[in-house]
């Protein structure tokens, strides 16, 4: 956090076929594996180009928290559904060791590309819709304290203690 490129706005992927694009994925991947987060967005290992990927394995301490399918994401849309908002306790391996409450859209439908050029495009609820929220963001400079809504409700992981469900960054 900090950082000037994760404040910019991170520039469409134009070139599929290049192997700059895989190399970026595979980088974000082990990144990803490495520090056991969910999701991370390319600007978050230092390229300003609009991909995400994401995944949440079925985890014990994270009883609450279904599991999401491994996605690569480029260039994508996000449109929240039925205006429904919920509140939930995010982190960021840009921000780590804290934890903020964070209103997104309950239900959202994401449309984008995966590695190979081929179009996705689904509807997702619950932690599957905050997860995507909170990676596209990250393409337009946000980052998750941003969008906390009382300074309260955000701080270090371990000393918010109890008041924070456990669920990976
Ligand atoms: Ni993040």
């Amino acid at each position: 956090m900090g950082h000037p490129l994760l404040r910019q706005v991170a520039s469409p992927v134009a070139d599929f076929q290049s192997g700059e694009l895989a190399g970026l994925v595979a980088d974000m991947d082990d990144t990803l594996r490495a520090l056991n987060g969910a999701g991370i967005a390319a600007p978050q290992i230092g390229v300003s180009l609009r991909v995400v990927i994401f995944e949440v394995t079925e985890n014990p301490r994270y009883l609450h928290v279904s599991a999401v399918p491994y996605t690569v994401l480029i260039n994508p849309t996000v449109t929240a559904l039925d205006g429904a908002e919920e509140e939930g306790w995010e982190g960021c391996l840009s921000v780590p060791g804290m934890r903020g409450l964070v209103p997104r859209a309950r239900r959202v439908r994401y449309q984008g590309f995966d590695l190979a050029g081929a179009p996705i495009d689904r509807t997702v609820e619950g932690f599957h819709a905050r997860v995507v929220q909170h990676e596209v963001d990250h393409l337009d400079g946000i980052l998750y304290p941003q969008r906390v809504r009382d300074l309260k409700d955000f701080g270090f992981e371990d000393a918010l203690g109890e008041r924070v469900t456990p669920m990976p960054d």
